[in-house]
This record gives C-alpha cells, sequence and structure tokens, in this order.
C-alpha cells in the first residue's frame, strides 16, 4: 500500500489499482482528496501492472461532496475540475464503488468514473441547491445525461437523493454488489476482460437529445416547485444549468454555462445564509457541559397527556418511528376524537402515496388511548401537552411523580409558562423537562428542549437524541417567558399592532413580510392560529383591536373573518369593517395616521426581533445566536436563505441596526427600542452575534 496524499492510499492488487480515499467523517472533497483523486490516478496510469482502477472510501461513506468548510476560503491543492478532468480521460477504466451516501461533489466524481457500482444501501444526489448552490463540478451536465432530463431536474432542484435500485433502473449505476470492495474489483477485471470502452458520460447524447425541443419539461418543473422555492434562487439556477445541457451546441458550452451560474450562487448572499445554516443546526445539537459521551435513558414507550391538536401531531411523530405511545385524555368523547384526527391524519398521508395502508394500520397498532393516567406508570418518557395553565399542569406534574416509574422524563410542551415552577410539582426535578413542539407538531421540524434549572444532563441528552430520532431540528433552550421562539414573536407582534395604530394596514405589514420570505404576516398567521387564542369573552371589554374582532365573531379564518374577510376557500380579502375599527383605536390612541412605507415596515418588525434575541443570548437563555436562527428557521419559516434573524443582523452590520433602533426610539418615543446592551457593545467593537460566546 502506498500513501498518495495525506486523504488516500493506494493498492494494487492483481492487475486492479484500489485507490482508497480516508477524510473522516464523510470524505469530503477537501484538499488531500482532490490531491488525492489526482495522484492516485497518474500512479496508477503510469504503473503497468495495472490494467484497471476502482475508487473505494473507508468509512461510513463515499464522498459525500466538497468541504464546505473550504468555501470562501483560500483553494490549496489540486482544482476539482483539474482532478475529475484527470479522472475523466484516464487510459485505463475507473470504476466506482459506492457505499453510504455518494453527494454533490462526490456523485459528481463518481460520474467521471467510467463505471459506477454500488452497495444496496448507497444514496445518490446533487443537495447543493439546499446550500443555495448548484452542483459546479459538470453534475448539471453529467447527470441528466445519464438519467434523462426529467429525473434530473428533479434531483437538482429537490436535493432529495436516490437510492440503489433506483439509480441501477436509471442507469446511474452498472450493478448493485454485495461485497462492496470484491464486487467492484471483479467488476473492474470483467470489464477490462470484456474489452468494454471507457464510458465517458459528457460523450453520451442521447437522453439529451430526447429533451430537445420540449420546453414543456422546464415549464412543468418551474410551476411544480414554484410555491416552495418562492424566493430563492439556487432552483431556479439549477433549471438553466440542465437547460444550457440540452440546448448548448457542446458539452464544454454547457460546462461554461454552469461555472458561471454557479460562480454567481457561491458569492451570493443567499448560500451564504444557507451555508452557515447548515452549520448552525449541527452546531446547535452540541450542548457544552453536556459531553457526547453522557449516558441516556432507552426510550421504549412514551405517554403523552392530552389528545388535542398538540398532544395528537407530538404522538404522530413517535408512532412514526416505531415507538409505542399512550395517550391520556380525561373524558372518553375527546379521547376518541383525538384517536379518530389521528387515523385521519395518516389515512391522508396514505392517499397522497406517502405512506402505505400497512404503515397507517402498524402505527395506529402502537398506539393505545386510556382514561386513566395510571397507564402510564412503565412508560419512559412522558409528554404533557394540555391547554397552557400552571395550576392544571402542576396538577398533572404532582400525578406522574406518583405514578410514572422512577429514571422517567417528565416533559411540558407548554410554550410560554415556567418550567422550574412546574418541576415544582415533582419531588424529582431533574426528571423534567421542556419539549415545546410547534404547531402543526407532525409537521414542523423545530423542537425547542427547555432546561429547568434542575434537568440533569442524562435527561438533556437523551432528550436531544430522541428529537433527532424523531426528525426533528433541536435548539436548547432555558426558562423564560415565551423561551427563545415565542418571546421573540411577542417582539413582532407588538410593533406589527403599532404600525396599523401609526398608519398601516393588516395587510400592507403581511405582505412586506411575506415578501421577504415569511411563509405569512403577523396578522394572516393570527387568522389562521384563531383570534380567540388565549382571549376569555367574559373578560373581554373592547379594549383591544382583537377584543373588538373576536366580539364581532371575527375570530379568524375558522369563523370566515378576522382581521380579513375569507370566502369559501379560505382565500382573504382586507375587511372594510376591520379598517374602521382600526381608524377608531388610532383616534382613540391619539395617533396621527401617516403613511409608512415598506421599508420602515420591515424594519420596524424585524429589528426589535434581533434585539430580543440579543438579550435572551446575554442572559443565556439561547446557547449561541445560531440557535436562534435555528429556533426561528425551522419554528416560524424565517427564509433560510436569509440565516434566520442573527445571521440576518450580522449581515446588515450591527451598527446599522442599533442606529436604526434609536432612530425609531425618536419617531415614536416608545421604550421598546432601546438597544439591548450586548447589541450595542457588539456594535461599538465592529463584531457580530457570531463573535459571541458566553
Ligand atoms: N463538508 C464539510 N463537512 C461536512 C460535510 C461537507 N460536505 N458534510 C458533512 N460534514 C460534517 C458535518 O458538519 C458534521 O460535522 P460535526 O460532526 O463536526 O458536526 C459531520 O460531517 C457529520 O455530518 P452529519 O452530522 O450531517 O452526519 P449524518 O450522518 O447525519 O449525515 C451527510 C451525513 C448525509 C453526508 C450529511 O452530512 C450531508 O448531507 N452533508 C452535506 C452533503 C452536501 O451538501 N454535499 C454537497 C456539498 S456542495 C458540493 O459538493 C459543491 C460542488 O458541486 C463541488
Amino acid at each position: 500500500m502506498v500513501a498518495v496524499s495525506t486523504m488516500a492510499d493506494l493498492t494494487v492488487e492483481d492487475g486492479v489499482a484500489i485507490l482508497t480515499i480516508n477524510n473522516p467523517p464523510v470524505n469530503a472533497l477537501s484538499g488531500g482528496v482532490r490531491a488525492g483523486l489526482t495522484e492516485g490516478v497518474a500512479m496508477a496510469t503510469a504503473d503497468d501492472s495495472v490494467s484497471s482502477i476502482v475508487l473505494i472510501c473507508d468509512g461510513r461513506t463515499f464522498i459525500a461532496g466538497a468541504d464546505i468548510t473550504e468555501f470562501g476560503g483560500k483553494p490549496t491543492g489540486p482544482s476539482l475540475q483539474d482532478a475529475l478532468t484527470a479522472m475523466e480521460n484516464c487510459t485505463k477504466p475507473i470504476v466506482a464503488a459506492i457505499h453510504g451516501t455518494a453527494l454533490g461533489g462526490g456523485l459528481e466524481t463518481a460520474l467521471v468514473c467510467h463505471y459506477r457500482v454500488a452497495d444496496s444501501k448507497a444514496r445518490f444526489g446533487l443537495p447543493e441547491v439546499n446550500l443555495g448552490l448548484l452542483p459546479g463540478a459538470g453534475g448539471t451536465q453529467r447527470l441528466p445525461r445519464v438519467v434523462g432530463v426529467e429525473k434530473a431536474l428533479q434531483m437538482v432542484t429537490s436535493g432529495v437523493p436516490i437510492g440503489s435500485t433506483e439509480a441501477l433502473a436509471s442507469g446511474l449505476i452498472s450493478e448493485i454488489v454485495d461485497d462492496l470492495r470484491g464486487g467492484a474489483i471483479a467488476f473492474a477485471k470483467k470489464v477490462v476482460a470484456e474489452g468494454r470502452p471507457l464510458v465517458r458520460i459528457r460523450d453520451q447524447n442521447e437522453k439529451i437529445e430526447e429533451a430537445k425541443g420540449k420546453p414543456e419539461l422546464f415549464a412543468a418543473i418551474r410551476k411544480s416547485i414554484a410555491r416552495k422555492t418562492r424566493g430563492f434562487k439556487a432552483p431556479e439556477f439549477n433549471i438553466r444549468c440542465v437547460e444550457a445541457a440540452v440546448n448548448s451546441a457542446t458539452f464544454d458550452e454547457g460546462l461554461k454555462t454552469e461555472g458561471k451560474l454557479f460562480m454567481e450562487l457561491m458569492t451570493g448572499e443567499q448560500s451564504a445564509a444557507q451555508r452557515y445554516f447548515f452549520f448552525a443546526e449541527r452546531q446547535a445539537t452540541k450542548i457544552p457541559d453536556v459531553p457526547k459521551d453522557t449516558a441516556e435513558i432507552d426510550i421504549k414507550k412514551v405517554g403523552v397527556i392530552g389528545a388535542g391538536t398538540m398532544g395528537g401531531g407530538i404522538s404522530m411523530n413517535i408512532l412514526n418511528v416505531g415507538v409505542p405511545v399512550t395517550i391520556v385524555e380525561t373524558k372518553q368523547e375527546a379521547l376518541d376524537r383525538g384517536l379518530g384526527v389521528i387515523r385521519k391524519n395518516y389515512e391522508n398521508t396514505a392517499k397522497k402515496g406517502r405512506i402505505s395502508q400497512q404503515d397507517v394500520e402498524d402505527r395506529m397498532a402502537l398506539l393505545t388511548g386510556t382514561l386513566n393516567i395510571e397507564d402510564l406508570a412503565d412508560c419512559d418518557l412522558v409528554i404533557e401537552a394540555v391547554f397552557e395553565n400552571m395550576d392544571v399542569k402542576k396538577d398533572i406534574f404532582g400525578k406522574l411523580d406518583k405514578i410514572v416509574k422512577q429514571g422517567s422524563i417528565l416533559a411540558s410542551n407548554t410554550s410560554a409558562l415556567d418550567l422550574n415552577e412546574i418541576a415544582t410539582a415533582t419531588t424529582r426535578p431533574e426528571s423534567v423537562i421542556g419539549l415545546h413542539f410547534f404547531s402543526p407538531a407532525n409537521v414542523m421540524k423545530l423542537l425547542e428542549i427547555v432546561r429547568g434549572d434542575h434537568s440533569s444532563k442524562e435527561v438533556i441528552k437523551t432528550s436531544m437524541s430522541f428529537a433527532k430520532k424523531i426528525g426533528k431540528a433541536a435548539a436548547l433552550v432555558g426558562v423564560c417567558p415565551g423561551f427563545v421562539g415565542n418571546r421573540i414573536l411577542a417582539q413582532r407582534q407588538y410593533q406589527a399592532q403599532q404600525l396599523i395604530l401609526e398608519g398601516a394596514l393588516p395587510h400592507e405589514v403581511d405582505k412586506v413580510l411575506f415578501d421577504f420570505g415569511m411563509p405569512m404576516g403577523p396578522y394572516q398567521m393570527s387568522d389562521l392560529a384563531g383570534l380567540d387564542l388565549g382571549w376569555d369573552a367574559d373578560k373581554s371589554n373592547g379594549e383591544t383591536i382583537r377584543d373588538r374582532l373576536c366580539e364581532a365573531g371575527r375570530r379568524g379564518q375558522k369563523t370566515g373573518a378576522g382581521y380579513y374577510d375569507y370566502d369559501e376557500n379560505r382565500i382573504p380579502t382586507p375587511s372594510a369593517d376591520v379598517e374602521k375599527i382600526i381608524m377608531e383605536f388610532s383616534e382613540k390612541s391619539q395617533k396621527i395616521r401617516r403613511d409608512i412605507d415598506d421599508e420602515e415596515i420591515l424594519a420596524r418588525c424585524i429589528f426589535p426581533m434581533i434585539n430580543e434575541g440579543a438579550k435572551i443570548l446575554d442572559e443565556g437563555i439561547a446557547i449561541r445566536s445560531s440557535d436562534v436562527d435555528v429556533v426561528w428557521v425551522y419554528g416560524y419559516g424565517w427564509p433560510i436563505y436569509r440565516g434566520g434573524p442573527m445571521h440576518y443582523a450580522d449581515s446588515i452590520g450591527l451598527d446599522k441596526v442599533v442606529a436604526k433602533m434609536r432612530e425609531f426610539g425618536e419617531i415614536t418615543g416608545d421604550p421598546v427600542w432601546e438597544p439591548a446592551p450586548l447589541l450595542v457593545r457588539l456594535a461599538e467593537e465592529g463584531k457580530g452575534f457570531k463573535d459571541f460566546a458566553a
């Protein structure tokens, strides 16, 4: 065995050179790997005893892409393009032996090999779109030449990988082998023995020709992804590259278009934000004082208290991964309704073809309903999901303390209440933690894990792992009213209210935030959630706009009217009645209404969120600013191409945020515009939130 570079070695066995890449954890295409590919191929070519080459990777996966940490820095070693050109032009057949995930630059590397074989569990994809990029090493030109234009378009715009069976059927790989190394060597020998050609995908034009003169292929994909990819640049750029593959006179011309569009994305703000977020999400799983090797509780059975919307959604997450759930209600009718909704949700998913009818039955078979809380005795984790009332929650935790076996986790789904107070109802506060799911809980990816003063490391570690198991992105937060997400949201909601008193209308505020990239604005959100959430009809005395709307029966989408009027398809239109009420309130609060432009609406809504984020960091409620961004992207739909509120602030410059806060303070006279001390300090030091370490 010869070391070719720091990350690759070469052995020759019976005429086959085996080039092995070793760059843990995911064999990313770092400088040492690129050097290994270039040098390894050159060495094998020069060795007369070698008639074919197998490219294989050590560890858990084939090359999973470019080394994202190198992006934006000074490149070292050979370029990826040079390495791939050398491989494609190699005079001896190269066979890629693929396991794990061949992603991005990894798949592009495989695509310059003359043949590909894989084990049955391998996955193949071009996920660059998720990083705001496109495959910049020929992927958009080669993939359609192998799998066809339609499939390539799906793969590059969704970033979703395909499995080995699909890869075999579409011609991406030649064989599925059981023993990867042995199978790949045997395949390489077969290529030589049968005198098979050196297949260069760049020369294969058949599938490209089929798509020529069919612009409808591109129109169809654009239409199908339009809603999901609103505001994103990369999906459209990926499509343009595949279009170039079809319409360019030569392969190299298409490659040139790919290179140009790649650079535009790579140097743009969206990709910077999306790459930042890739690491933010992974960083959030690391808790400084909870080491990786902390013991975990084995979660074999879960109890959920409350079969309402939240309890049902939470249960579905857990059933989906094959863990049994016992759901507790106080009344049979509520229990039946809750179980019925879960079944209906699964049936609907099955109708859409996302799961099978057998999956529906398997999941329902894991679900038990009961009216007896004592049935939770043997659960390893119990999640309380009843309405937000401290007395009720304390009563439940007092009971759980007596019923549930020692060592289990007692979790509350509270979205704002004091977890430490809830924990006082038990004799084991170390077992108590907050698991704040976001509605709809079976869909939204965020899980705010609320660490109480006494939550044990074991309980925290288990909760973080369990979040991953059920497919959630977790962020660990401390106890304060509203935790991270809702505490920041409250600032935006307050400003949205001020704006309509000062001169804007709900639909104007909503439009600005929608255009910024949020899924909806604050008023659409209120109408969707229901204006009467937390509203008390007995205590309502018309003091706020919301009181007046609720009193008038305008309680949101569900009543056909809220801040907007809704037609039978729930399409909103601005309401003259609401405008009248707003005018009355403006007058009552002695505001002189004025024109408020979009720029002010945006800044007024966003900057107080950033300011609250600074306070949250300073108080240690979030570990790092990127955790706040994870909360806002996955909990509230903040556009990922803007990174999150804290990254957005850094990209504007904190000095500008402070200046604007002070300016609004002068205009409005409202003390909420006092910039947070941490924000001021970082701005004065010329730093960003990214530089903050608690
Ligand atoms: N570059 C650098 N580091 C990477 C990386 C990459 N491409 N992919 C993963 N890592 C790191 C992660 O940051 C993580 O590091 P820490 O342990 O320090 O947090 C570690 O590898 C393990 O990653 P995961 O926790 O994500 O592990 P997983 O097993 O859950 O998933 C994976 C593995 C499917 C490969 C996943 O990491 C992934 O999707 N990676 C990104 C793949 C990708 O986007 N590739 C395209 C890159 S862009 C490109 O290739 C452009 C081009 O055209 C040349």
